[in-house]
This record gives C-alpha cells, sequence and structure tokens, in this order.
C-alpha cells in the first residue's frame, strides 16, 4: 500500500462529559495512531439540538463538524452506551449533518469504538450506530470491534489506558481502517 500522505482520521467523542472514557478512548487512539495516519478529536459541545426550522443556514458549530467530516479521510467515533442505545447527543450531530446537501458520512470510511462502565462495553449502542451510519452510506468498517467493558477498571484515574490487551486491540483497529481506507477510495 502507498500513499503519498498521512491518512487523516477524524475522532468523535459521543459524550461530553470531561472525564468521558470514550473521550479518553480517543486519546490512547491518538498515542498508538500508527505511522501513515493522523487523527484529529473533535468535540460534540456546542452542537446545539435538532430542529427542522433552524436548518438554513446551520449553525456555526454543526457546520464546522460537517467540514470537518468532509475534509477527513476517515472518522473514528467512539460511542458510549446509554440505556442499551447511543447517547442523545452523537444522535443529535448525525442528525444534523445527515442534512447537509452533500451528507459528508456518505460514502465516508468509518470505525467504532466505545467504552461503558457495564458488561457489555457498548455492543448494544455499537448495533444501532451501525445502523444509522449505514442508513448514512458510511462504509463501516465490518471488523475488528472493540468494545471496552467496565471502563473504570482498564483506564486509571488521568485516563490513561492501561490495559495492554485492549491497547493492542486498539491498535489492530487502526491499522485496518488505515487498510479499509485506502481499500474504499481506490
Ligand atoms: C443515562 C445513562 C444510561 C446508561 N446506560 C448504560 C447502558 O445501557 N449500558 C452500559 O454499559 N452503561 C450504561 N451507562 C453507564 C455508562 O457506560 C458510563 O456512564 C460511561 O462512563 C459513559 O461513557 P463516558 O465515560 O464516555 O461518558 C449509562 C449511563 C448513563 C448516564
Amino acid at each position: 500500500m502507498t500513499n503519498e500522505r498521512p491518512i487523516h482520521v477524524l475522532g468523535i467523542s459521543g459524550s461530553l462529559r470531561d472525564s468521558s472514557y470514550n473521550t479518553a478512548l480517543l486519546r490512547a487512539a491518538e498515542e498508538l495512531i500508527p505511522a501513515g495516519m493522523t487523527l484529529e478529536i473533535v468535540n460534540l459541545a456546542g452542537i446545539p439540538v435538532f430542529n427542522v426550522d433552524e436548518e438554513i443556514p446551520f449553525p456555526k458549530a454543526v457546520e464546522e463538524l460537517r467540514s470537518a467530516i468532509a475534509a477527513a479521510d476517515a472518522v473514528l467515533i467512539a460511542t458510549p452506551e446509554y440505556n442499551s442505545s447511543i447517547s442523545g447527543a452523537l444522535k443529535n450531530a448525525l442528525d444534523w449533518v445527515s442534512r447537509s446537501p452533500q451528507p459528508p458520512l456518505t460514502g465516508k470510511p468509518v470505525a467504532l469504538i466505545g467504552a461503558s462502565t457495564g458488561m457489555f462495553g457498548t455492543a448494544r449502542a455499537q448495533v444501532q450506530l451501525r445502523q444509522v451510519l449505514t442508513h448514512l452510506g458510511a462504509l463501516v468498517l465490518p471488523k475488528p470491534e472493540v468494545m471496552v467493558a467496565k471502563a473504570q477498571e482498564v483506564f486509571d484515574e488521568n485516563g490513561r489506558l492501561t490495559s495492554e490487551a485492549t491497547r493492542g486491540f486498539l491498535q489492530d483497529l487502526l491499522t485496518k481502517l488505515a487498510t479499509w481506507t485506502w481499500q474504499v477510495t481506490h
């Protein structure tokens, strides 16, 4: 695989929480990013609640997210699990960007990761997120799946991912996202 420039990945955390495990998981991905890839993490704070009456023109925060997705070669979404589904903040952001005249997730390579304090590590949320993204025409990496259960046991008090096994799974997903991005865009 040859690439003239690095694959630019946009990391989106579905949690607005300061000490979010999902944002921390994206920071771990930033540390582990393979050569030939870059990762930029964006925050969904500031995105208003979706209202069709307010979509023209797009609010500034939504336009910034839309253009960041459009400019990225691939997207990495870290989803929390709320009541067996994705967070309202994440669904809200996806609803907004879906209303763009040229929805930026259509045809975009996307990988999913997630951390929860429960036993199933966002398995249920990821299934639902995959469904929403498929509706939007995103090209979601089929495997591997990174679902971090009992997040409080694998992150330290500074939000560092301490589990070597989980770090390995994450690095493997990033490598496969690079290959997937190349495959689906060439
Ligand atoms: C409203 C709400 C619902 C939740 N539902 C689930 C759930 O269905 N499954 C689960 O594993 N954790 C659930 N949790 C716990 C989250 O996994 C935990 O709060 C986690 O830290 C959220 O991600 P974050 O750290 O990135 O904010 C829920 C938390 C909240 C606040």
